[in-house]
Parts: structure tokens; C-alpha cells; sequence
């Protein structure tokens, strides 16, 4: 028989573990609408696949990128053949080139370092088919995790820079004062970006 060491750190839940339960983000079921072929998906960071069960019920094809094991667990739970679970990095994923009728970057491109995030987004925008949708968001200056030098965070200009090829379709920017999911207080600063490329 084992005996647990009382004096172990319980491991911290991932983003995936708790948000299981969680119901697909209403940007991403708004996003949904603009799409004109619900053909190919790519959920990037896809945590507990809330948004990639969504966009399987509406008939996309969904790859579902994300580096946590969690996700391939939950995958499991409903075997969905128009699912692909890749559990990597962004940076070991190959991007496809116009491949995606949808992409969706819920809360993950900020996850990315400032050294990968110029080629990812790069090989991520080059990956969406002429006439596809982008639904992401990207972290502002202004965030509390800012000061976290492996995560890449941007100012409003720099955000609006990196969609040339695009017809900007919803912009927003929002600073809340709330939590994280795991409930420590937290300033949020976002930007929430739907558009379509050109
Ligand atoms: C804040 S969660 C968002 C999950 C999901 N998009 C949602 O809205 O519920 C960020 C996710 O990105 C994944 N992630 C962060 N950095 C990553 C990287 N470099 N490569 C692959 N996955 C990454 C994490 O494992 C986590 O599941």
C-alpha cells in the first residue's frame, strides 16, 4: 500500500479540467453565422473542446490543437469522427495553407511567446481559405498577466496591424475586473477580433 505524503502540492488544475462544463463561447456561435461553407475548423487551444463541440454540431470538420492531454481525455467521451484531436504545440502544429472556413483562437495566441507569436500568427492567418472566418482574442498591455515575459500581449494598434488581409468584422476592447478560472482576482484587458479574410 502507498501512503500520499500529506505534505505534497495538490497539482493546480488545467484550464481544460475546469472548464469541462462550460458552454461554447457566444463569440464563437456568433462567428458561426458569418461563415459561408461550414466545411473545415481549426479550434486553436482548444482546452475542454466547449468550442469544438459546438462546431461539430454544426457540421464542421474540427481539428482541435491544444498541448494539454485533457483534451484527447474528453475527446473520448463522445467519439466524434469529424473530430481531430492534435495534442501539440502551436508551433509543432503545420499550418495547412487555405485550408479553414472558421479558425478559432479563444484566449490562446496571448499563450504563445513574443519570439513565436510573429511566424504563428503568421502560418495561422495564411491558413484560413479567402472568404473564411478568424474569431480570436489577444491580450492588452493593461492585462495582469503582462508582466509574464512568456506570454505575448499587444496594444490596440498592434492587434489592428496584424489584419491587412482581413475586413475587420467586430472589434472590441474590453478591460473587466474579475478572476481567473482558477478564481485568483484578475484585471482582464481583451481584445475580441471577428474578421473575415479577404
Ligand atoms: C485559456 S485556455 C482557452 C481554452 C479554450 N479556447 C476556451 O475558450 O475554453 C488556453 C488553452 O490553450 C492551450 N495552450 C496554451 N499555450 C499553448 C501552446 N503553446 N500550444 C498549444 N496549446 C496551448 C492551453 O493548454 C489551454 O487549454
Amino acid at each position: 500500500m502507498s501512503i500520499e505524503d500529506p505534505n505534497k502540492p495538490l497539482r493546480q488544475k488545467s484550464y481544460a479540467e475546469l472548464s469541462h462544463t462550460m458552454p461554447p463561447s457566444s463569440e464563437v456561435i456568433d462567428a458561426v453565422e458569418l461563415v459561408q461553407e461550414r466545411n473545415e475548423a481549426l479550434d486553436l487551444g482548444a482546452g475542454s473542446l466547449r468550442n469544438a463541440k459546438y462546431l461539430l454540431e454544426k457540421g464542421f470538420h474540427v481539428v482541435a490543437v491544444d498541448r494539454d492531454p485533457v483534451a484527447l481525455e474528453i475527446s473520448h467521451e463522445f467519439a466524434d469522427p469529424n473530430l481531430e484531436v492534435r495534442i501539440m504545440t502551436f508551433s509543432d502544429f503545420e499550418f495547412p495553407t487555405d485550408e479553414y472556413d472558421l479558425l478559432v483562437a479563444k484566449n490562446a495566441l496571448p499563450f504563445a511567446t513574443p519570439e513565436d507569436f510573429p511566424q504563428l500568427w503568421k502560418d495561422a492567418a495564411a491558413s484560413i481559405k479567402s472568404g473564411g472566418v478568424f474569431y480570436g482574442t489577444f491580450f492588452g498591455p493593461n492585462d495582469t498577466w503582462a508582466s509574464k515575459p512568456e506570454m505575448t500581449f499587444l496594444r490596440r494598434d498592434e492587434v489592428q496591424h496584424l489584419f491587412p488581409n482581413f475586413e475587420i468584422l467586430k472589434f472590441e476592447e474590453e478591460e473587466t475586473d474579475a478572476f481567473d478560472i482558477q478564481n485568483n482576482p484578475k484585471h482582464w484587458h481583451i481584445f475580441k477580433v471577428t474578421a473575415r479574410k479577404r
